[in-house]
């Protein structure tokens, strides 16, 4: 279907609405900077974006937890949306639209509808009788109980409840909307979760309660105010309300062809079955896509308040900056999977990744702009083959990023645009500008700066999305007044990249964070949160004189560990014991120089999956750039020594843990 539509240059984004009963968590954080490195990206593609996230505030849990509180639900509600608000200015998060479901805008929308499917015979009334978990709301099916009677998914127990109801006859429907996934393979992504669907859907959808008589905490139901219409079928309407559904039906021929869900795959269930079957009830078109991506545990635990292990994307942003949280939350984990999150990750991620590849380009570079050309980027008169090889390079990476954004595969972007600023940094090693300019070689000299200026002036509109503040300032370093992202990236030429520029070195963007410094105080912020936290049982104290020093794992999650290929061997000249191996990353390809001449023969090496720590600082090594480091196992006596490699097929470039 939507080929004509998806080239108009039109695209809706829109985020979960959250619950209020719970304070913004890194969960929430990471869903909101997804849509918005989305949304930003395609608005410099040139496209007219609405981009929406908002509250989720009806419901039994919300009036419950407002009780508890001794908060009226809308008190609870109206204090609680600050803190998400609050958040989404702190992370630099520029929404067209925020929804309350509790405003007038959204209440008519939902009776509207509500009044709608009854009129047409999809809702009826019944009674309902089930297993119901309070706080999932949601009633649990007899077939996923145990003796236990509790709740499958967060362990509670369960309530028997019966109620008259509305039902929606969404049992109709399922059909028509397999039909519909049938014929659009990217209407759920990734491919995994498109599956678990379409089989759910084959085993058949029951009829949904739709109202609740319980509670009172809703939107009542239009004509039959002992009801008020049950929060998911409340909620879900939302993306319908903000769109213009009933105010501005303009706005909603507009945008809702081009609508994009993106959420955690907690709730796909209700995206991906329910709301579909609810918009081909309304004849409307189901979304473009609903991704759904994957749940982050911290420290490897599940996140929880009763943990005490919740961790709060202010005082991240307090302690790192907002830029490296949100690039770190996007380029950890492929987008889709699960991930863990910890704060030795992060900081390794801002030394090597921000500090060292980005931070270094941009220095080193402006600093030889200033030495030998008075801060005024030079012109270049005519290309050299290496200039050629990085101009291809320069459009192969605008590429592949659209592409790799096209399927949300942000991780993948990231990989993409950083492979192209090492690329700059290794041409800066292969022209060694302050080589040319003590030899006056003025000529080449004034082609590498003016090639490493482009490179600069492309990283920083690639990586705009992703870090808007640092993409600013590093604009203004370039020498440019305007901003980056107003100037887009449809339509960019490598060639119009002009010299004359006056460049400003300013602030390093990224210091270096000393990890011995960083490790004492995370240890005494850690320290004084625990003396907050009531006293847990704690292990008997160990001897710690008779063992080597112990580490805990942030120090171990510092070390990045990938499975790689080699793709060949080779000597180097003067070398008994050392061979140059490049190796396939899957993302990437590198070259390490490694000692195991003495132990194989290159054509005992090729092909072989290896494990390599990745994140090694750069080091020469006779005279060759080595990127990383191999695992060997044995003390290499009797030309004995073994290669770690996988037991199990795993992609290139999966994380070792
Ligand atoms: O479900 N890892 O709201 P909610 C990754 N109101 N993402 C996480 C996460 C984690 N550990 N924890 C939360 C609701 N999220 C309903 C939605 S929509 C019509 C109604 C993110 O406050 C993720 O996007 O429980 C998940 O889907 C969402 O927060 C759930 O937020
Ligand atoms: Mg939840």
């Amino acid at each position: 279907m939507n080929t004509a539509a998806t080239k108009e240059k039109v695209f809706y984004l829109t985020t979960p609405i959250y619950y209020v009963n719970d304070v913004p968590h890194i969960g929430h954080a990471y869903t909101t900077i997804a849509a918005d490195v989305m949304c930003r990206y395609k608005r410099m593609q040139g496209f007219d974006v609405f981009f929406l996230t908002g509250t989720d505030e009806h419901g039994q849990k919300i009036q419950q937890s407002a009780a508890a509180k001794g908060l009226t639900a809308q008190e609870l509600a109206d204090r609680t949306v600050l803190n998400f608000k609050d958040l989404w200015k702190a992370l630099n998060i520029a929404n067209d639209d925020f929804i309350r479901t509790t405003e007038e805008r959204h209440e008519k929308t939902v009776q509207a509808i509500f009044k709608k499917l009854l009129d047409q015979g999809d809702i009826y009334k019944g009674t309902y009788e089930g297993w119901y978990c309070v706080p999932c709301e949601t009633y649990v099916p007899e077939s996923s109980i145990g003796d236990e009677k509790i709740c499958p998914d967060c362990k509670r127990p369960l309530q028997v409840m019966q109620e008259e109801s509305y039902f929606f006859r969404a049992s109709k429907y399922t059909d028509r909307l397999l039909e519909y996934y049938e014929n659009n393979l990217k209407a759920i992504m990734p491919r995994a979760r498109y599956n678990e669907i379409v089989s759910f859907l084959r085993s058949g959808v029951h009829d949904q309660s739709i109202s609740r008589t319980t509670l009172t905490w809703g939107i009542p139901v239009p004509g039959d105010d002992r009801h008020v219409v049950y929060v998911w079928f409340d909620a879900l309407i939302n993306y319908a309300t903000a769109c213009g559904y009933i105010d501005d039906p303009e706005k909603f021929r507009k945008y809702w062809p081009h609508v994009h869900h993106l959420m955690g795959k907690d709730i796909i269930r209700f995206h991906c079955v329910i709301w579909p079957i609810m918009l081909l009830a309304l004849g409307v078109t189901p979304p473009v896509t609903v991704f759904a991506h994957g749940w982050w545990t911290v420290e490897g635990e599940k996140m929880s308040k009763s943990k005490g292990n919740v961790v709060d994307p202010f005082k991240m942003v307090e302690l790192y900056g907002r830029d490296p949280f949100r690039y770190f939350l996007l380029r950890e984990v492929p987008f889709g999977l699960d991930g863990d999150f910890s704060e030795a990750a992060l900081v390794g991620r801002i030394n090597s990744d921000l500090a060292n590849d980005l931070g270094n380009l941009l220095n080193r570079t402006l600093q030889m702009i200033e030495s030998y050309c008075g801060g005024v980027v030079p012109a270049a008169e005519r290309q050299g083959p290496l200039e050629e090889e990085i101009e291809k390079f320069a459009l192969a990476t605008l590429q592949d990023v659209d592409d790799r954004m096209a399927d949300f595969a942000y991780d993948e972007a990231l990989k993409t645009i950083w492979a192209f600023i090492r690329r700059g940094n290794k041409y800066i090693d292969e022209t060694m500008p302050w080589k040319l300019g003590k030899e006056g070689a003025s000529e080449d000299l004034n082609r590498a700066l003016n090639t490493l200026y482009r490179i600069l002036h492309l990283s920083a509109l690639l990586i705009a999305p992703f870090m808007p503040d640092t993409a600013v300032t590093f604009w203004h370093q370039l020498g440019y007044d305007d901003d980056p992202q107003a100037r887009g990236l449809a339509g960019f030429d490598w060639a119009a990249v002009t010299s004359g520029q006056k460049v400003r070195k300013g602030a390093v963007l990224f210091p270096r964070i000393d990890m011995a410094v960083w490790r004492k105080e995370k240890d005494a912020r850690d320290g004084a949160k625990k003396a907050q936290t009531p006293p847990v049982a704690s292990l008997p104290e160990d001897d710690d004189s008779k063992h080597e020093p112990l580490i805990d794992i942030d120090a171990f999650s510092t070390l990045e560990l990938r499975v790689a290929r080699i793709l060949g061997a080779s000597e180097i000249e003067g070398s008994k014991k050392l061979y140059k191996i490049a190796i396939d990353l899957g993302y990437e390809k590198r070259t390490i120089v490694s000692g195991l001449k003495e132990y194989r023969s290159p054509e005992e090496l090729v092909g072989k999956r290896i494990v390599v720590v990745t994140n090694l600082k750069p080091a020469i090594i006779r005279g060759v750039e080595s990127n990383g480091m191999l695992l060997t196992a044995g003390d290499g006596k009797e030309g004995r020594l073994a290669l770690l490699t996988p037991d199990e097929d795993v992609p290139l470039g999966s994380r070792v843990r």
